[in-house]
């Protein structure tokens, strides 16, 4: 056996023995009020936001993968970033048709938002960041350096995942049936996935160190670009008015802290949520512990959106 075929073979590869499945769903938007969660327009607002962050950051999770899929060597890992990539393009497809045909067509401008938004996923962060083009011995840290990137991101979503997908809040308050399902499908397909990302980094050199900063970076960046945006669209609603929601006013945070402490449980606690990433940091770090496929799976069976897809593909 070659020195190249070894190291090949010790290559760590897919680490789940089931098969990830997409789902082609589509959502309609013309009952769902600004208000999804009656009552309540921040946390409304605040969650919506999320149908602005999303897209342009899946569309790059999926040109990215495609990239480095001839380098995987192990075929069940391939099957699985495969199965990944055909699931992202879906949530961002459905991302998208909330905010074309629900944020857009009540009036909210959108716009700013997701122009931030491409830039950092078809500017900063692409294959030529800013039109720079990556020297040819340094490719291959750019890439690895995203696929960090995406494997800290979707310790995230999976960590959101979970937090949708048992969240008894939303249905209680009497929130919009349509959101809550395009939420808790898009969850419960983040866990069903979660451990793709960190297994195609490892399986193409990620190290562990890198984690740490890649880790600060991210949480610093997802936290302050969701809290941006809500505040954005949050602030053309007369409504808050008075409190000229923006980033850099406390008013934001301490409002999410409150909509997200335990007896509340509408949004997931901002500390909460910084706190998951430790599980992130440890040596021991396993995705497969951070979920439960067989809850997500069982969501995903009777979730109405999948349930109209299989009856489409039938
Ligand atoms: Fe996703
Ligand atoms: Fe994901």
């Amino acid at each position: 056996m070659s020195i190249l075929s070894f190291l090949k073979r010790q290559l760590p590869g897919s680490s789940i023995d089931y098969r990830i499945q997409p789902r082609k769903v589509k959502f309609d938007w013309k009952e769902t009020p600004v208000d999804w969660i009656p009552e309540q327009p921040f946390a409304s607002y605040f969650i919506n936001e999320i149908n602005n962050i999303l897209p342009a950051g899946e569309f790059w999770f999926c040109r990215l993968y495609n990239k480095v899929l001839p380098q995987i060597s192990d075929e069940k890992l391939k099957q699985d970033v495969q199965a990944f990539i055909r699931q992202e393009a879906m949530h961002a497809n459905a991302h998208t048709s909330a905010n074309k045909e629900y944020l857009s067509a009540r009036q909210i401008d959108i716009q700013r938002n997701l122009d931030i938004m491409n830039f950092l996923f078809t500017k900063l962060l692409a294959d030529q960041p800013l039109d720079y083009e990556v020297p040819k011995v340094l490719e291959k840290q750019w890439d690895l350096f995203r696929l960090g990137v995406i494997a800290t991101v979707e310790h995230m979503t999976c960590v959101l995942g979970k937090y949708a997908l048992y969240n008894e809040k939303w249905h209680a308050l009497g929130a919009d049936p349509e959101m809550i399902d395009l939420i808790k499908w898009h969850g419960a397909e983040e866990i069903e996935h979660r451990t793709v990302a960190f297994d195609l980094y490892r399986h193409l050199g990620g190290g562990y160190i890198a984690r740490y900063y890649l880790s600060v970076i991210v949480i610093a960046v997802v936290l302050g670009l969701w809290v941006d945006g809500a505040a954005h669209i949050m602030k053309q609603d007369p409504r808050f008015a008075d409190k000229n929601p923006s980033l850099w006013r406390p008013w934001v945070w301490l409002e999410w802290y409150k909509q997200g402490r335990k007896d509340n449980q509408i949004l997931p606690n901002p500390i909460w949520l910084v706190a998951q990433q430790i599980d992130y940091l440890m040596p021991w770090y396993d995705p497969v512990k951070e979920g439960s496929t067989e809850d997500a799976v069982r969501y995903l069976n009777q979730s109405p959106a999948a349930k109209r897809a299989l009856l489409n593909a039938a």
